[in-house]
């Protein structure tokens, strides 16, 4: 046995695979290759410039001295503007009580788990899906793990969460879904509202609560047809079961700004605040306030949601086409119609087959090597996050993706795949 140097905690936790993954890839581009590198949910800042106005306001606020301690639960100005934001936009009404900031969406995903689960309660979560895993190995609580299929966009129905909830302590969905790039129909998502409520409803008084952690970083990124739907707009009870995760890392290509915000009932957000007190997770003084000024600007957020909308849509639905085409060829390739955040999820099914030099792809780790070192293109198998390890499909997310690339990319990928027999 190896000896044991540090908490069980640190020598048992899995660090982020898609961080390693996107490691191994830098090298390869350090080394010279030319990469498709499709694999990290960020924007590349030169493709995807957070806010010209956000930024101006940072800088003010730096130079106005905003450079302290900003208060635990976020400068007041901020949650106000939120406030009037969540209104406006989503129709969600929470008084600045009700709103906790943080540097970003992680730290306030923590101090839910945290706050809600304890060793041993039960955390619903499906997979794929990002990090819930990781987070309930944190809190030592018991995984179930719900498994969901392309038939349903990769996203769990009420019928399959039903059957767990008893007893279960949180409820982990994300819509839309990182690493899918699909969200919840209104239909489903009022089927599972239903649920959380009836199971509530029916606990004892005093007894723990089912908390529903809902996910909705990527909420203003949606395409075409689909919208966004939110569990307490649907049904208006579940203000008191649901705590929302979001921040403008992903709405507004603002990953290394670092501003995030949960709402939820009150008595959670003040629990959630100690903790992030202590770990000093607070989102930065002059940030915080230029997000403030930025998000009480509707003309500027429009504008920019605008442009930035239209740029990852035009991606997404130019690289589904593509997909789509080579699987018109009869080429072994699929890819789920985009509806939302900046990923695509497509399907690449080449175990089994034989490359040029006779060797077969036995396993999904090499079909994956061999479409980054053949067709230059690196994407995040779905194992990585939580799903089966030897599924075929892939996370393809386009913050990196320059719109002149994507005629390569698919043709690139024709050749590899043309290669094999
Ligand atoms: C679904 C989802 N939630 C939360 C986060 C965390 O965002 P942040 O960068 O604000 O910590 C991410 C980041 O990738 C995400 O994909």
């Amino acid at each position: 046995m190896n000896p044991q140097h540090f908490s069980q905690l640190a020598e048992t936790l899995i660090p982020s695979e898609i961080v390693k993954l996107g490691a191994a890839i830098k090298e390869k581009i350090k080394a010279g290759e030319h990469i498709y590198n499709y694999t990290i949910g960020d924007f590349d800042s030169s493709l995807f410039p957070i806010p010209d106005y956000l930024m101006k306001e940072i800088i003010n606020a730096y130079k106005e001295g905003y450079t302290n301690y900003p208060s635990a639960e976020g400068e007041l100005d901020l949650r106000v503007a939120l406030a009037g934001f969540l209104e406006k936009k989503e129709g969600l009404s929470y008084s600045p009580s009700e709103i906790l900031i943080a540097c970003g969406g992680r730290p306030l995903i923590y101090s839910i788990f945290r706050s809600i689960v304890d060793k041993g309660d039960k955390v619903i979560y499906p997979v794929p899906s990002w990090n819930n895993n990781h987070y309930t190995h944190f809190t030592e609580g018991v995984h179930v793990q719900i498994k969901t299929s392309p038939e349903n966009n990769f996203l769990p129905t009420a019928s399959q969460i039903a059957p767990y909830l008893k007893d279960a302590t949180l409820l982990a969905l994300c819509s839309p879904l990182n690493p899918t790039g699909t969200s919840f129909s209104k239909k489903e998502l009022e089927a599972i509202c239903d649920l959380v409520i009836a199971e509530n409803e029916s606990r004892a008084d005093g007894a723990k609560k089912l908390y529903l952690l809902y996910d909705q970083i990527y909420w203003t990124l949606t395409f075409g047809e689909a919208q966004h739907y939110n569990p307490v707009s649907l049904r208006p009870k579940m203000k008191h079961y649901t705590v929302f995760v979001d921040g403008i890392s992903k709405a507004f290509a603002a990953t290394g700004v670092r501003v995030g915000w949960s709402m939820g009932p009150q008595e959670l957000i003040s629990k959630m605040k100690g903790i992030n007190s202590h770990i000093g997770s607070w989102a930065p003084m002059a940030e915080q306030k230029a997000t403030a000024r930025f998000l009480s600007n509707e003309k500027e957020v429009d504008d920019y949601l605008k442009f930035f909308k239209s740029e990852v849509e035009y991606r997404l639905t130019h690289l589904y086409k593509g997909f789509d085409q080579l699987k018109n060829e009869g080429l072994p390739v699929n890819a789920i119609e985009p509806k939302a955040a900046i990923y695509l999820s497509v399907q690449i099914d080449l175990k089994g087959k034989k490359t040029k030099s006779g060797k077969q792809l036995s396993s999904q780790e090499e079909v994956t090597d061999y479409i980054l070192s053949e067709a230059k293109l690196a994407l995040v198998p779905f194992g990585s996050f939580g799903y089966d390890k030897e599924s075929n499909w892939y996370r393809l997310s386009v913050g990196c993706c320059k719109k002149e690339d994507i005629e390569n990319v698919i043709n690139n990928l024709r050749n590899a795949l043309q290669l094999l027999s």
